[in-house]
């Protein structure tokens, strides 16, 4: 077995510094090579973290020596061409949320991940977080009896530039798949499938949503409510209510510290699960992980799970009437 996992990072964005830096965190992963649009870019941030190998355009790093896995960090519509690139020639990847820009895309990344024998996973890294796990796991235990609604939100004032990757409908700009991604996944982990979905955007002139408030119902009769928005803050909180308690994962709710366990005799019991960095080691230690040990697919963040996420999405898409010309 390798003793170090030699990763990759593909488009070198505010995301990507963050990833390196918690990579350090990771002892059988380094950072090996960098690939970006610009070679100057690559120069330098192969500099500040160490890694060996630069590259001035995404093809050039695909024949890197001893590269292991590479990690995609680019905006969301490059997805779908840059992974199946990485793919074609069996380079496992792990790849930024939203996988891709729709199903369509998703399904043929996954199927050629399979068809090549080669492992492939989103980057939902709030799925590695040991507090929200811990959370999924007391749910599941039935710390809350009967799971029966989900309140979350994420909202952020996001600086206003038309041109930016949040805005620019090119880049696939917009506020649920760049944040709201989030209060859906996690009523996905809890709930799985909903039965309903309806919801309400507010488009911006960029042609994007910027505001997008999502409701979900279930066969069950549990119901979710999700906010997210790109012109205003909000707390970035979630609560999980069953019929014996509720959970609350206090800001930021996708990679939280702590939870509050509000028990049925109203008292609050809080569990501390604090970490350094930023929280993306965890995924990152997970695929280094599946990677020393073979693995095709992750068991926790799998290929069924990235469909269904990107299905909720297109399906409140579909609500809005939001399309991507150049994907959908
Ligand atoms: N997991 C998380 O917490 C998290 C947080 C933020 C973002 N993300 C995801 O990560 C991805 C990147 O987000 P980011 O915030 O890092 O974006 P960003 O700062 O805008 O960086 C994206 C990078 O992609 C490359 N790129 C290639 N073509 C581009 C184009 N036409 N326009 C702009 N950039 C282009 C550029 O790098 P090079 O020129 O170096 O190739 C750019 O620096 C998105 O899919 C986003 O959803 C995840």
């Amino acid at each position: 077995m390798k003793t170090k996992i030699h990763w990759g990072i593909i488009g070198l964005g505010k995301i990507a510094h963050k990833f390196a830096q918690d990579l350090r965190q990771v002892p059988d992963a380094k950072l090996h090579a960098v690939a970006s649009t610009d070679r100057e870019r690559a120069n330098a941030f192969a500099e500040q973290y160490h890694a060996q190998y630069a590259f001035g355009s995404y093809e050039a790093i695909l024949n890197c020596p001893h590269l292991d896995v590479v990690y995609v960090a680019t905006p969301h519509v490059l997805h779908h061409s840059v992974v199946m690139m990485c793919l074609r020639r069996r380079i496992p990847v792990l790849c930024e949320k939203p996988l891709a820009m729709n199903t369509k895309e998703v399904r043929k990344m996954i199927d050629t991940a399979r068809q090549n024998y080669t492992f492939f996973m989103e980057a939902m890294w709030s799925q590695f977080v040991p507090a929200f796990r811990k959370t999924l796991e007391l749910i599941q235990a039935g710390a809350i009896g009967r799971p029966l609604s989900i309140k979350a939100d994420f909202c952020s004032k996001f600086t206003y530039n038309l041109e930016s990757r949040a805005f620019n409908k090119e880049l696939g700009g917009g506020a649920l798949l760049d944040i709201g991604i989030y209060p859906v996944m996690l009523s996905l982990a809890v709930f799985g499938k909903p039965k309903t979905v309806q919801a309400l955007a507010t488009f911006g002139e960029s042609g994007v949503d910027y505001s997008c408030a999502t409701n979900f119902q279930y066969e069950n009769g549990a119901i979710f409510m999700g906010h997210s928005s790109m012109m205003h803050n909000s707390r970035i909180e979630a609560s999980i209510y069953g019929d014996k308690g509720v959970l609350h994962l206090p800001s930021r709710f996708h990679h939280p510290k702590t939870i509050l366990w509000e028990k049925e005799d109203g008292s609050v019991e809080t569990i501390n699960m604090p970490f350094d960095g930023h929280g993306y080691q965890f995924e990152a230690a997970h695929v280094t992980h599946c990677l020393k040990t073979n693995e095709l697919e992750s068991p926790i963040m799998s290929h069924q799970f990235s469909l269904d996420l990107i299905g909720l999405l297109d399906a409140v898409r579909a609500e809005i009437g939001l399309v991507y010309p150049n994907h959908d």
